[in-house]
This record gives C-alpha cells, structure tokens and sequence, in this order.
C-alpha cells in the first residue's frame, strides 16, 4: 500500500459532516472576513492554551513577522534562534530587519540548547525565539529565567507543536508572544493558511490585531502603517471544529510514534528523544540514521514516502552567507546529515507503520 507523509483526506472524511456543515454555515452568512467565527476561535483557542489573548492572522509566518513588529523589534537588535528550523522562523526576524543570531541545538532533542544561548548574548540582543521542532516543547524553563534575568523577549515558535506542553502549561504561554501555524498539514490545520499569535500582555495583543488590519482600530482610521494579514471566517469554522478533536489527535500521533520508537531501535536508527520535561506532540517523527539513502530508497521501493526535515541548517544557506560565513554549528550540521522524517498522522494504521518499520529493517 501505498503510504504519504501525511493523508488530510481520512480526517477529512471523519470529520465531514461537521466541517462541511461549519462552512455551509459561513456561506450562509456571506460573512467573510473578521467576523463571528474568528473571534469565536481566537476566545476557544484562548482558552485552550491558557493564555489572555489570541489573535488569528493569515499564516505561520505572518504570525512571526506581526509578533516580532508588535515586540518593536527592529535594525540593530539581535534575536537568537535555532539553525535547524524551516526558513520562516529567520525570515520574520530578517523583515524586521533584525538579526537572526543562530546558536547550535542540543543533539537529542534538535532545539535550541540554553547553555549556548546564555554564551550568545551580546548588548544587542533583545529576544530569543525558540522553536519547537517538530512538536518536542524546547527547553523553556531556563530560557525564561534567561529572559527574565535580562529583560530580554521571549517569543516562541509553535507552528509545529499545536498542544505540546512543557511542565504542564501550553507551549506558547510561556513567552511574551507565541505564534502558531495552521498550515494544513499541521497538528491543528486549516484548509489553506492561517495562523495565530497568543499573549498575555493587552499592549501587545492590541498591537497584533491592528498589524493584521491595515494599522486600524477604528474602521477608516489608520494609526500605524500595518498588513492585510487576517484569519478568515471559512478557515476559523474549520478550525473550531478541529479544536475539538485536537487532544485526540495528539494522542494519536504520540501513540503511532511510540509504536515505531519501540521497534524501530533495534534497526540502529536513533528513535526522537523525549526528554520528559514536557509533552511532545509528534508533527514529525524524525530519526538519526547513517544510513539515511539506503532507507529512503528502500521505503520508496515499496511506496512509503519519507522526508528530510530539513537538509541544510539555516547558517548554510546562501540568502545568510553574508553574516554566517565560517559559522559553525557541529550539531546541525550533523543532525542535518543524519536525520530522516517518516510518515506520522493521527489515523495512521499499525499495518502502514510495519511496512514503513520492514523497510528501514531491510535496508
Ligand atoms: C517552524 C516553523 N515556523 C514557521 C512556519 C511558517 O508557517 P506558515 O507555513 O503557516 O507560514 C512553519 C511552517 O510551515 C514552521 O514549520
């Protein structure tokens, strides 16, 4: 059988009849934009993660871009980040014209290690924004004593761990901004892009929801120059309805990746870590292996997809030549060597994954 890296279609299908009675809804209304069901799931969304506000802007991206503008982030402040993340993380660092400063990962858990990030702070920094790859929550606790310690921001990068918590509060309480992406093959996706930024702080969130709407508080009124960057009405009925269901589908992810951890070790590859601070939600299941061409040429032999999340660390790619050349980072690098994404979803089978687990077993 054939397996992808993600199948939207099953969870579609299972959750049909409420999804396509929530958009028939908004038809009905032909209200569109920032209207009732936005702000129903900023409240619900919320309240789920345990935070004062939450605002929904129209991406992952935007959701950084808008949190890093509203923290007044600017030319001349450094932001301290992780090398192995997507793109999008230093993007928004680099719109404001901020300087991404990127320090190396701890090679268990692929985020940022918070020994180095002590050791990388100049007079300049003025915010360290931790991601949490692939669901696994980065190691918060001693990166907010840092920030408090130095009065520095701390603004995390949840677009992959939608649920994920850390010493029992959600990832993305933790920081003056959390931001989230609901791309659609995220833990909690939308069916085309959309995002969210949480705080707690009332300056701050009243800063994003002006950002996302042309700099206007007041319709017609324009107090700062500000974005077209708003959640619209049919992706926030779909992800009303997928917040309901999103604890499942969590567990189901973290259940699927125990089930491959448990026998995939005996193949040599280095199942992900846990490393028992927090609860690791699974966007991706990612091992270390050195034998990572073989593997993915016999999953393919046998229509299993796999992925390489992701193969170059940010410091190596060209659009950042001009400030990392000769930077260093031993453990992304290596990591980004090794490491090899296999398919994970909440309605994955058992029988896909002893196919995908033959295969590795046969390379
Ligand atoms: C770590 C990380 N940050 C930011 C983003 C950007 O999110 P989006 O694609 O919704 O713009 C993504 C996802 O694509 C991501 O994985």
């Amino acid at each position: 059988m054939q397996i992808p890296m993600v199948d939207l279609q099953i969870q579609y299908q299972q959750l049909k009849e409420e999804i396509d009675l929530a958009i028939a809804g908004v038809l009905d209304t032909s209200y569109y934009i920032l209207g009732p069901q936005g702000q129903a799931f900023e409240t619900e969304a919320a309240a789920y993660l345990g935070v004062k506000h939450a605002v929904g802007v129209s991406s992952g991206t935007d959701a950084l871009h808008l949190a890093l503008r509203a923290a007044g982030l600017g030319p001349g402040d450094e932001v301290i980040t992780s090398p192995f993340t997507f793109i999008a993380t230093a993007e928004a660092i680099a719109y404001v014209g901020a300087t991404p400063v990127f320090v190396d990962i701890d090679p268990r858990t692929f985020n940022l290690d918070p020994e180095l990030v002590r050791k990388a702070i100049t007079p300049k920094t003025r915010a360290i924004l931790p991601v949490h790859l692939f669901g696994q929550p980065a190691d918060l606790a001693p990166l907010k004593q840092l920030c408090d310690e130095l009065d520095l921001l701390l603004i995390e990068d949840c677009a992959q761990s939608f649920g994920a918590t850390y010493a029992d509060k959600q990832t993305g309480s933790w920081g003056d901004l959390g931001c989230y992406s609901f791309f659609p093959s995220k833990n909690l996706g939308c069916y085309g892009d959309g995002g969210l930024v949480v705080t707690n702080d009332d300056r701050l969130a009243e800063q994003v929801r002006m950002l996302r709407n042309h700099g206007s508080k007041v319709r017609y009124h324009h107090d700062i120059i500000g974005y077209n960057s708003r959640l619209d009405e049919i992706q926030a009925t779909i992800l009303r309805v997928k917040l309901q269901h999103i604890d499942r589908f969590n567990r189901l992810r973290r259940q699927n990746a125990h089930y491959y951890s448990a026998r995939l070790v005996e193949f040599g590859v280095t199942p992900p870590f846990e490393d028992g601070k927090g609860v690791h939600v699974y966007h991706q299941y990612t091992v270390l292996t050195d034998r990572r061409e073989e593997m993915q040429k016999a999953l393919t032999q046998v229509q299993c997809a796999s992925a390489i999340y992701y193969p170059i660390p940010l410091h190596r790619q060209n659009v950042f030549a001009s400030f990392c050349a000769g930077l260093s980072l031993p453990v992304s690098e290596q990591v980004a060597a090794r490491c090899l994404s296999l398919p994970i979803y909440p309605e994955l089978t058992e029988a896909q994954m002893d196919q995908v687990i033959a295969a590795i077993g046969k390379a």
